[in-house]
């Protein structure tokens, strides 16, 4: 073994078969009532809320434990502004030029086109970046490994903490905000968001 320090796992619950099948079952129930929500309320969610789920993504596995991800979480109104019309100058030439036909008729029966108003409206966009390389603790830039996969578990980590908590949420795939957030003065952060145990 690596000389890494290490700490036991808790014991896990001891569950008759009945008990370990209804959690299953009833985990399952939850995260099927999940759906994707176009449409927001600009209710306020506290911050905490926000950092709670994005601590649920920080605790996906990750290649080689690199934790190649960043989630930037902005509630900031002129923000969310810039990078609406930055997405919306995006999907208008997704939609009206660079779309194949395939792909829109796809999209079609989900009703989505290029006018992204709940950018602005929802109290949270969550950006997520993932990471080709990054710095080591000495300096030096090292490669990551397997950097999509885990920065796709990662969301659905967090995903999956935020519907029971009563929060929708909307995915957007690259093509949607593509070069927003740089355009609008932003990027990623070099922040970590500790895992518990880290
Ligand atoms: C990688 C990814 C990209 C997506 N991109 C978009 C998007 O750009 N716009 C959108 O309205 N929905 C987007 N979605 C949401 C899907 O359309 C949605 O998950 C799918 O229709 C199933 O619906 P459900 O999430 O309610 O189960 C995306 C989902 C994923 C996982």
């Amino acid at each position: 073994m690596p000389d890494t320090p290490t700490q036991p796992l808790p014991q896990p619950p001891a569950l008759g078969e009945a008990e370990r099948l209804a959690r299953a079952q009833a985990f399952a129930a939850q995260l099927s009532r999940r759906r994707t929500v176009r449409d927001y309320a600009p209710t306020p969610v506290p911050r905490e809320v926000i950092e709670a789920c994005l601590r649920a993504g920080a605790s996906a596995p990750s290649g080689a434990n690199q934790q190649p991800w960043h989630f930037v979480a902005i509630a900031d109104a002129d923000m969310k502004r810039r990078i609406r019309e930055a997405a919306e100058t995006e999907e208008r030439d997704f939609y009206e030029r660079r779309a194949p036909d395939e792909w829109l008729a796809a999209l079609a029966p989900l009703g989505t086109d290029a006018d992204k108003p709940f950018l602005e409206i929802a109290p949270w966009l969550i950006a997520v970046f993932y990471e080709r390389t990054g710095p080591e603790a000495d300096g030096r830039k090292a490669k990551r490994y397997y950097p999509h996969e885990s920065t796709g578990i990662a969301p659905g980590h967090a995903h999956a903490h935020a519907q029971p908590d009563g929060l929708p949420q909307r995915p957007a795939g690259p093509a949607a905000p593509r070069g927003a957030l740089p355009a609008a003065g932003g990027g990623p952060p070099r922040a970590r968001l500790p895992r518990a145990g880290d």
